[in-house]
């Protein structure tokens, strides 16, 4: 079948180990099921899995994709949930230490088919489009749990955004927004701020500059490059929710004594459950917010797209569509 793939690793040039091509079709365990992939989101972590982390040399060539909208063998439109757990799990399934996200051990949604558990279909509204459905199960889905499970913001409180620009923080930006939040945001970029406020931000501020007032929550995906900024936006007893490090775990101050003193929090987030997934998909029927689609491009062209990505270029999701 027609299949996106990493072929090999290369941390400075990740696009030389990505393959347009053929792969074999899927294998389907007992319990499992095919779905027709319609639509497939791009998400920074396909361009991790070609720098080498988080993806096992072993494991090549493997179908790169996370998220995924499709037809299940019964012919219902279905989300894909891309948190694979073990058999054995009972619980939050993010919290299962042998989980894994499609692509690392088990074939991902680039392609025309990918086999998943049954229990990992989400039925989809037909008030979603595959393209907008497809762009839940990863970023957006991070950016819920990291609001209101991990973060547990209440409408009214106030949450600073991260480099607005990217698929996670176009999410939270849009979430936090219809879950009456006031929502600060900040980018290296004044075209993306400019657009985060056309998206729903009420404020806006290039990376690091000084806020006017203390925040309840940071929402961090960039790491290295933001950290300090994101603990001197809390208010005392404050929290920050983080879920990535887009520039760099490595910090240059952790900046522990304002942490201790003030009383801040630092909660870790990871994707998010099956029932999360279902009640974003909820949300989002009901409220009628849609996920922002930076371009949409067949599956063909996908190095178009994770070149765009690599060059920090997008405000928002790219779609792969077959
Ligand atoms: N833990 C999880 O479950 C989970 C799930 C999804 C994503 N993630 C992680 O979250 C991160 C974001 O993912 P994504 O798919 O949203 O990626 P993305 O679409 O590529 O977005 C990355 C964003 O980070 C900001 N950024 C990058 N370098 C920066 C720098 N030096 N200074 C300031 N801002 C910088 C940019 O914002 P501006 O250009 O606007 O400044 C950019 O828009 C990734 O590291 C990813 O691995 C984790």
């Amino acid at each position: 079948m027609f299949a996106v793939y990493a072929e090999s690793f290369s941390s400075d040039e990740p696009l030389t180990g990505l393959v347009v091509g053929e792969r074999p079709d899927p294998t389907v365990p007992d319990g499992w099921t095919t779905v027709t992939v319609k639509a497939a989101a791009l998400n920074h972590h396909d361009l991790w899995s070609l720098r080498g982390v988080g993806l096992k040399g072993e494991a090549l060539p493997m179908i790169l994709g996370c998220d995924a909208a499709g037809i299940d063998e019964a012919g219902n439109e279905v989300v894909v949930h891309a948190v694979i757990s073990d058999p054995s799990w009972t619980g939050d399934e993010t919290l299962d230490p042998r989980r894994s996200l499609l692509s690392e051990r088990h074939q991902g949604t680039f392609a025309d088919r990918v086999a998943v558990p049954r229990a990992n279909v989400v039925p989809k509204p037909a008030s979603l489009s595959f393209e907008e459905a497809a762009c839940l199960p990863t970023a957006w889905l991070t950016a819920y749990r990291m609001l209101f499970v991990q973060g547990d913001l209440k409408a009214g409180d106030t949450v600073l955004v991260q480099g607005a620009g990217g698929g996670v923080a176009t999410a939270l930006i849009t979430l936090a927004r219809a879950g009456g939040l006031r929502v600060l945001a900040t980018s290296r970029d004044e075209g993306k701020r400019a657009k985060a406020l056309e998206l729903g931000a009420h404020e806006v501020y290039e990376s690091g500059a000084r806020l006017p007032l203390k925040v309840d929550a940071v929402m961090e995906t960039v790491g290295r490059a933001t950290w300090t900024h994101s603990v001197r936006a809390l208010r005392p007893g404050g929290s920050i929710v983080v879920s990535g490090t887009t520039s760099g775990p490595k910090l240059d101050d952790a900046e522990l004594t304002r942490i201790f003193f003030l009383q801040l929090r630092v909660t870790g987030s990871t994707m998010g459950t099956r029932g999360e997934l279902a009640s974003l998909v909820n949300l989002l029927d009901a409220t009628g917010v849609r996920p922002l689609i930076d371009r949409t491009l067949p599956m063909e062209e996908a190095a178009d797209g994770f070149a765009a990505m690599a060059a920090g270029e997008l405000f928002g999701k790219v779609v792969l569509t077959r």
